[in-house]
């Protein structure tokens, strides 16, 4: 059986899409057949990918019951690495998800045909704790959180973690968090180790001890639809989600 991982944080813009995106390619790139799933109705992993949106079924389709995960799965230009892209019509899902039956398990259950061919999976979440975000926290074992190093950091945490108890009490009693990841992280100000002191401070053993620098390859490399270590294999952002895949991995 292979492990389920949520990239989560409802505050936007922290570098969900881009660790998981990155994460995924280390993975792949050390042979793991790795499977990301784009759970955000903005589709940025999909196009950071290189992906077209509307060339075939994506999670709405899986999620609505018209096709299994199995026929959603889509093979990228990276070996070892597959995708369940988001089509455009994703966005209606957080509508429509609270009216079917088993509105919260449908990614849990459409996935059970397919996380033992991959060693693992990874779920892109969007910036919100909707209908969406529920069903990728009732289908993961693990929840990676990013964290932006800025002023407001710890702002909004305490909530998501009062979510990931509810989850884990009512839901999905397997969920444990995998870690809280500094991102964009400047270490040469005094805000950004003032903020990264006050993370560890305030949620010890939960801090993954790799932090991800800001990069402007990590920045740039979306727009060329590949993730940072095809983009630019030696830069400080590659390097960075390197040693993040296998502290994950060895996290177990
Ligand atoms: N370490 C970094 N260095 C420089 N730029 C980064 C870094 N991480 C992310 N970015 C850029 O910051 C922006 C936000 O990152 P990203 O899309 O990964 O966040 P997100 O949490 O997925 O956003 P959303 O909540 O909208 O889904 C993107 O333009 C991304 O390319
Ligand atoms: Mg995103």
């Amino acid at each position: 059986m292979g492990t389920v991982y949520a990239i989560a944080n409802q505050k936007g813009g922290v570098g969900k899409t881009t660790t998981a995106v990155n994460v995924a390619a280390c993975i792949a790139e050390a042979g793991y057949e790795t499977l990301l799933v784009d759970v955000d109705p903005q589709g940025n992993a999909t196009v950071g990918l290189g992906i077209d949106r509307n060339g075939g079924p994506g999670l709405y389709d899986v999620l609505g019951g018209e096709v299994d995960a199995l026929s959603a799965v889509r093979p990228t230009d990276i070996e070892h690495l597959s995708l369940i892209v988001s089509t455009p019509d994703l966005a209606g899902a957080t509508m429509e998800l609270p009216r079917l039956p088993g509105s919260e398990t449908r990614l849990r259950d459409a996935l059970a045909g397919v996380r033992e061919r991959f060693a693992f999976t990874l779920l892109d979440c969007p910036p919100s704790l909707g209908p969406l975000t529920v069903n990728a926290l009732v289908a993961a074992d693990r929840v990676i959180v990013p964290v932006q190093t800025e002023y407001f950091a710890l702002e909004g945490l305490a909530g998501l973690l009062d979510t990931l108890s509810l989850i884990q009490r009512e839901l999905n009693p397997r969920l444990t968090v995998a870690g809280m990841l500094l991102t964009m992280h400047d270490s040469r100000t005094k805000l950004g180790q003032d903020v990264e002191r006050e993370v560890r401070e305030h949620f010890p053993a939960l801090v993954f001890d790799t932090v991800i620098p800001r990069n402007v390859r990590l920045g740039e490399a979306p727009s060329f639809g590949r993730p940072v270590i095809h983009h630019d294999p030696h830069c400080a952002g590659s390097e960075a989600y390197f040693a993040l895949a296998k502290e994950v991995a060895s996290r177990g």
